[in-house]
Protein backbone atom coordinates (compact mmCIF):
# COMPACT_ATOMS: atom_id res chain seq x y z
CA UNK A 1 0.00 0.00 0.00
CA UNK A 2 1.21 3.87 -0.14
CA UNK A 3 2.72 5.47 2.04
CA UNK A 4 1.06 7.81 4.48
CA UNK A 5 1.44 11.89 4.60
CA UNK A 6 -0.44 13.97 7.39
CA UNK A 7 0.01 17.80 6.72
CA UNK A 8 -1.20 19.54 9.87
CA UNK A 9 -2.25 22.45 8.27
CA UNK A 10 -4.44 23.15 4.82
CA UNK A 11 -1.73 23.89 2.28
CA UNK A 12 -2.45 24.36 -1.18
CA UNK A 13 -3.78 21.77 -3.19
CA UNK A 14 -1.75 22.42 -6.47
CA UNK A 15 1.10 22.36 -4.97
CA UNK A 16 0.28 18.47 -3.41
CA UNK A 17 0.31 17.11 -6.61
CA UNK A 18 2.85 15.21 -7.70
CA UNK A 19 2.94 14.09 -3.39
CA UNK A 20 -1.03 12.79 -4.52
CA UNK A 21 0.33 10.39 -7.11
CA UNK A 22 2.76 8.46 -4.62
CA UNK A 23 1.20 8.58 -1.24
CA UNK A 24 -2.42 9.15 0.27
CA UNK A 25 -2.52 12.55 1.96
CA UNK A 26 -4.38 13.68 4.33
CA UNK A 27 -4.29 17.36 6.06
CA UNK A 28 -6.13 19.08 8.71
CA UNK A 29 -8.39 21.65 6.86
CA UNK A 30 -8.10 24.42 8.50
CA UNK A 31 -6.68 27.75 7.61
CA UNK A 32 -6.81 29.03 11.18
CA UNK A 33 -6.92 26.55 13.86
CA UNK A 34 -3.76 24.35 14.65
CA UNK A 35 -4.19 20.38 14.28
CA UNK A 36 -5.20 19.62 18.27
CA UNK A 37 -2.64 18.12 19.76
CA UNK A 38 -4.80 14.47 20.03
CA UNK A 39 -5.46 14.37 16.39
CA UNK A 40 -1.84 15.20 15.82
CA UNK A 41 -0.84 11.88 18.04
CA UNK A 42 -3.49 9.73 15.98
CA UNK A 43 -2.47 10.64 12.60
CA UNK A 44 1.06 10.35 13.82
CA UNK A 45 0.92 6.46 14.79
CA UNK A 46 -0.41 6.12 11.40
CA UNK A 47 1.91 8.18 9.34
CA UNK A 48 4.97 7.49 6.93
CA UNK A 49 6.03 11.45 6.91
CA UNK A 50 4.28 14.39 8.55
CA UNK A 51 4.10 17.94 7.40
CA UNK A 52 4.55 20.18 10.23
CA UNK A 53 4.06 24.01 11.35
CA UNK A 54 6.54 25.70 13.57
CA UNK A 55 3.51 25.66 15.97
CA UNK A 56 2.94 22.08 16.40
CA UNK A 57 5.60 20.26 19.15
CA UNK A 58 6.90 17.21 16.79
CA UNK A 59 8.24 15.96 21.01
CA UNK A 60 9.42 12.90 22.46
CA UNK A 61 5.86 11.83 22.95
CA UNK A 62 4.95 11.81 18.83
CA UNK A 63 7.68 10.52 17.72
CA UNK A 64 7.49 7.72 19.98
CA UNK A 65 4.49 6.68 19.35
CA UNK A 66 4.87 7.07 15.36
CA UNK A 67 6.49 4.06 14.41
CA UNK A 68 6.08 4.39 10.82
CA UNK A 69 7.36 7.36 10.49
CA UNK A 70 10.70 8.42 8.35
CA UNK A 71 10.48 12.18 7.75
CA UNK A 72 9.26 15.13 9.41
CA UNK A 73 8.98 18.33 6.29
CA UNK A 74 8.72 21.61 8.93
CA UNK A 75 7.25 24.36 6.99
CA UNK A 76 9.86 26.61 8.32
CA UNK A 77 13.62 27.38 8.72
CA UNK A 78 13.36 27.01 12.38
CA UNK A 79 13.12 23.61 14.14
CA UNK A 80 13.12 24.51 17.66
CA UNK A 81 9.15 22.22 17.86
CA UNK A 82 11.26 19.81 16.81
CA UNK A 83 13.17 17.36 19.13
CA UNK A 84 16.18 16.43 17.14
CA UNK A 85 17.38 13.69 19.77
CA UNK A 86 14.68 11.80 19.75
CA UNK A 87 14.01 11.65 15.32
CA UNK A 88 18.00 11.02 14.87
CA UNK A 89 17.12 8.01 17.65
CA UNK A 90 14.61 6.74 15.94
CA UNK A 91 15.93 7.60 12.55
CA UNK A 92 13.44 10.05 11.39
CA UNK A 93 14.93 12.31 9.11
CA UNK A 94 14.37 16.60 9.80
CA UNK A 95 14.00 18.81 7.02
CA UNK A 96 13.50 22.61 7.26
CA UNK A 97 12.95 25.53 4.34
CA UNK A 98 16.21 27.06 4.34
CA UNK A 99 17.19 29.57 1.71
CA UNK A 100 13.96 29.95 -0.10
CA UNK A 101 12.50 32.24 2.42
CA UNK A 102 16.03 34.45 3.22
CA UNK A 103 15.14 37.59 0.67
CA UNK A 104 11.86 37.43 2.08
CA UNK A 105 12.35 37.45 5.63
CA UNK A 106 15.01 40.15 5.16
CA UNK A 107 12.06 42.48 4.04
CA UNK A 108 10.29 41.66 7.06
CA UNK A 109 12.55 42.60 9.19
CA UNK A 110 13.80 45.82 7.23
CA UNK A 111 9.81 46.60 6.71
CA UNK A 112 9.60 46.28 10.73
CA UNK A 113 12.46 48.46 11.96
CA UNK A 114 11.78 51.30 9.25
CA UNK A 115 8.30 50.90 10.48
CA UNK A 116 9.19 50.89 14.17
CA UNK A 117 11.84 53.63 13.71
CA UNK A 118 9.23 56.17 11.59
CA UNK A 119 6.14 54.94 13.91
CA UNK A 120 4.49 53.83 10.43
CA UNK A 121 1.55 51.41 12.14
CA UNK A 122 0.73 54.54 15.06
CA UNK A 123 0.81 57.05 12.03
CA UNK A 124 -1.51 54.32 10.20
CA UNK A 125 -3.70 54.12 13.03
CA UNK A 126 -3.88 57.51 13.48
CA UNK A 127 -5.58 58.34 10.01
CA UNK A 128 -7.32 55.47 10.35
CA UNK A 129 -9.55 56.81 13.53
CA UNK A 130 -9.85 60.37 12.17
CA UNK A 131 -7.50 62.04 14.44
CA UNK A 132 -5.18 64.09 11.84
CA UNK A 133 -6.82 67.13 12.25
CA UNK A 134 -3.34 69.39 11.17
CA UNK A 135 -0.35 69.66 9.58
CA UNK A 136 2.71 69.96 12.42
CA UNK A 137 6.46 69.83 12.19
CA UNK A 138 6.66 66.86 14.77
CA UNK A 139 3.56 65.31 14.08
CA UNK A 140 4.63 61.51 14.70
CA UNK A 141 8.34 62.48 14.15
CA UNK A 142 10.28 59.33 14.59
CA UNK A 143 14.20 58.76 14.21
CA UNK A 144 16.32 58.13 10.72
CA UNK A 145 17.18 54.59 9.43
CA UNK A 146 19.32 55.92 6.91
CA UNK A 147 23.10 56.66 8.13
CA UNK A 148 22.61 54.88 11.29
CA UNK A 149 24.08 51.74 13.01
CA UNK A 150 22.46 48.62 12.66
CA UNK A 151 23.75 45.67 15.32
CA UNK A 152 22.61 42.18 13.86
CA UNK A 153 22.76 39.10 16.19
CA UNK A 154 22.70 36.26 14.03
CA UNK A 155 24.80 36.61 11.35
CA UNK A 156 23.36 34.10 9.05
CA UNK A 157 21.93 34.24 5.54
CA UNK A 158 18.91 36.34 6.27
CA UNK A 159 21.09 38.22 8.41
CA UNK A 160 23.37 39.03 5.75
CA UNK A 161 20.88 39.54 3.63
CA UNK A 162 19.27 42.41 5.74
CA UNK A 163 22.86 43.65 6.01
CA UNK A 164 22.51 43.78 2.34
CA UNK A 165 19.74 45.92 2.87
CA UNK A 166 21.42 48.41 5.51
CA UNK A 167 24.39 49.19 3.00
CA UNK A 168 21.84 50.31 0.92
CA UNK A 169 20.75 52.56 3.23
CA UNK A 170 24.36 53.99 3.90
CA UNK A 171 23.84 52.24 7.60
CA UNK A 172 27.30 51.20 9.76
CA UNK A 173 26.91 47.36 10.14
CA UNK A 174 27.98 45.68 13.29
CA UNK A 175 27.27 41.73 13.81
CA UNK A 176 27.49 39.17 16.29
CA UNK A 177 27.02 35.37 15.30
CA UNK A 178 28.80 32.44 16.86
CA UNK A 179 31.27 32.23 14.05
CA UNK A 180 32.79 35.34 11.70
CA UNK A 181 31.07 35.67 8.42
CA UNK A 182 34.49 36.53 6.19
CA UNK A 183 32.31 37.32 3.45
CA UNK A 184 30.45 39.79 5.11
CA UNK A 185 33.07 41.78 6.46
CA UNK A 186 34.32 42.02 2.93
CA UNK A 187 31.86 42.43 0.57
CA UNK A 188 29.49 45.10 3.08
CA UNK A 189 31.87 46.29 5.64
CA UNK A 190 30.24 44.74 8.48
CA UNK A 191 32.34 44.30 11.49
CA UNK A 192 32.61 41.74 14.18
CA UNK A 193 31.40 42.71 17.86
CA UNK A 194 30.70 40.74 20.83
CA UNK A 195 27.20 40.63 21.78
CA UNK A 196 27.86 43.50 24.71
CA UNK A 197 29.51 45.60 22.26
CA UNK A 198 27.04 45.40 19.75
CA UNK A 199 24.36 46.37 22.12
CA UNK A 200 25.91 49.51 23.33
CA UNK A 201 27.22 50.66 20.06
CA UNK A 202 23.94 49.94 17.63
CA UNK A 203 20.74 52.30 16.81
CA UNK A 204 18.81 49.58 15.50
CA UNK A 205 19.17 45.65 17.53
CA UNK A 206 17.79 42.97 14.68
CA UNK A 207 17.61 39.66 16.45
CA UNK A 208 17.72 36.92 13.98
CA UNK A 209 19.55 34.12 15.97
CA UNK A 210 17.76 30.29 16.04
CA UNK A 211 15.92 29.44 19.82
CA UNK A 212 18.56 27.08 21.26
CA UNK A 213 19.66 26.21 25.09
CA UNK A 214 22.24 28.85 24.33
CA UNK A 215 19.80 31.88 23.28
CA UNK A 216 16.88 31.15 25.15
CA UNK A 217 16.41 34.26 27.21
CA UNK A 218 19.49 35.76 25.68
CA UNK A 219 17.96 39.07 25.82
CA UNK A 220 17.78 39.73 29.30
CA UNK A 221 17.30 42.46 31.73
CA UNK A 222 21.11 43.71 31.38
CA UNK A 223 21.09 43.36 27.25
CA UNK A 224 18.38 45.82 27.36
CA UNK A 225 19.92 48.24 30.12
CA UNK A 226 23.27 48.29 27.65
CA UNK A 227 21.23 49.69 24.63
CA UNK A 228 20.80 53.11 24.05
CA UNK A 229 18.28 54.90 25.30
CA UNK A 230 17.43 55.89 21.49
CA UNK A 231 17.71 52.32 20.32
CA UNK A 232 14.48 50.37 19.08
CA UNK A 233 15.30 46.23 19.28
CA UNK A 234 13.77 44.17 16.43
CA UNK A 235 13.03 40.50 16.56
CA UNK A 236 12.40 38.46 13.74
CA UNK A 237 13.95 35.37 15.11
CA UNK A 238 11.79 33.40 17.83
CA UNK A 239 10.41 34.72 20.94
CA UNK A 240 11.89 32.77 23.64
CA UNK A 241 15.22 34.37 22.64
CA UNK A 242 14.02 37.73 24.77
CA UNK A 243 12.77 37.72 28.14
CA UNK A 244 9.55 39.63 27.14
CA UNK A 245 9.31 40.91 31.10
CA UNK A 246 12.59 42.56 30.94
CA UNK A 247 11.60 43.93 27.55
CA UNK A 248 8.34 45.33 29.22
CA UNK A 249 10.70 46.31 32.19
CA UNK A 250 13.44 48.35 29.72
CA UNK A 251 10.19 49.66 28.00
CA UNK A 252 8.53 51.06 30.57
CA UNK A 253 12.13 52.79 32.05
CA UNK A 254 12.49 54.23 28.90
CA UNK A 255 15.99 51.99 28.98
CA UNK A 256 15.23 51.75 25.19
CA UNK A 257 13.05 53.76 22.48
CA UNK A 258 10.69 50.89 20.71
CA UNK A 259 10.87 47.76 19.49
CA UNK A 260 9.44 45.82 16.43
CA UNK A 261 8.29 42.71 17.22
CA UNK A 262 7.03 39.69 15.00
CA UNK A 263 7.40 36.80 17.22
CA UNK A 264 6.70 35.75 20.86
CA UNK A 265 7.31 34.10 24.02
CA UNK A 266 3.71 32.21 23.82
CA UNK A 267 1.91 32.80 20.72
CA UNK A 268 -0.29 33.48 19.22
CA UNK A 269 -1.09 36.69 21.62
CA UNK A 270 -4.25 38.12 22.76
CA UNK A 271 -5.05 42.17 22.83
CA UNK A 272 -4.49 42.04 25.67
CA UNK A 273 -1.01 41.25 25.72
CA UNK A 274 1.32 43.79 28.38
CA UNK A 275 3.45 44.49 24.85
CA UNK A 276 0.62 45.91 23.11
CA UNK A 277 0.31 48.74 25.15
CA UNK A 278 3.39 50.63 24.49
CA UNK A 279 2.29 52.75 21.40
CA UNK A 280 6.19 52.40 20.56
CA UNK A 281 5.79 49.09 19.88
CA UNK A 282 4.79 47.43 16.43
CA UNK A 283 3.36 43.74 16.55
CA UNK A 284 3.22 41.19 13.76
CA UNK A 285 1.54 38.31 13.98
CA UNK A 286 4.74 36.32 12.89
CA UNK A 287 4.94 36.64 9.13
CA UNK A 288 8.67 36.84 8.55
CA UNK A 289 8.39 34.60 5.29
CA UNK A 290 4.83 35.23 4.70
CA UNK A 291 4.57 36.41 1.03
CA UNK A 292 2.66 33.98 -1.61
CA UNK A 293 5.47 33.35 -3.50
CA UNK A 294 7.39 32.14 -0.43
CA UNK A 295 5.43 30.42 1.29
CA UNK A 296 4.07 28.48 -1.82
CA UNK A 297 7.77 27.66 -2.05
CA UNK A 298 8.50 26.27 1.40
CA UNK A 299 5.67 23.95 0.80
CA UNK A 300 6.93 22.96 -2.89
CA UNK A 301 10.57 22.32 -0.64
CA UNK A 302 8.45 20.56 2.02
CA UNK A 303 6.68 18.54 -0.34
CA UNK A 304 9.79 17.69 -2.23
CA UNK A 305 11.86 16.40 1.02
CA UNK A 306 8.48 13.90 1.46
CA UNK A 307 8.97 12.61 -1.89
CA UNK A 308 12.90 12.16 -1.86
CA UNK A 309 12.75 10.32 1.38
CA UNK A 310 9.49 7.73 0.73
CA UNK A 311 11.34 7.50 -2.47
CA UNK A 312 14.65 6.80 -1.03
CA UNK A 313 16.65 9.70 -2.00
CA UNK A 314 18.41 11.94 -0.14
CA UNK A 315 16.78 15.40 1.12
CA UNK A 316 17.44 18.70 -0.29
CA UNK A 317 17.19 20.26 3.36
CA UNK A 318 18.08 18.36 6.41
CA UNK A 319 19.03 19.17 9.67
CA UNK A 320 20.72 17.86 12.52
CA UNK A 321 22.42 15.07 10.01
CA UNK A 322 23.50 12.47 12.21
C1 LIG B 1 9.81 31.18 10.69
O1 LIG B 1 9.86 31.70 11.76
C2 LIG B 1 10.73 30.18 10.24
O2 LIG B 1 11.48 29.63 11.06
O3 LIG B 1 10.72 29.89 9.03
C1 LIG C 1 19.33 32.94 10.49
O1 LIG C 1 19.85 34.02 10.61
C2 LIG C 1 19.30 32.10 9.30
O2 LIG C 1 19.67 32.55 8.23
O3 LIG C 1 18.88 30.95 9.44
Amino acid sequence: SKPYVFITRKISEEVLTPLNQIADVQMWNSESEAVPREVLLQEGKKADALLTMLSDSVDEELLNVASNLKVVANLAVGYDNIDLETAARNDVIVCNTPDVLTETTADLAFGLMLSAARRLAEAHLFVKEGQWQSWSPYLLAGADVHHKTIGIVGMGSIGTAVARRAKGFGMEILYHNRSRHDEAEKELGAVYKSFDELLELSDFVVCLTPLTEETKNLFDEDAFKRMKASAIFINVGRGQVVDEGALIHALEQKEIAGAGLDVFYKEPIGADHPLLKFPQVVALPHIGSASVETRTTMMELCRDNIIAVLEGRAAKSVVGRK
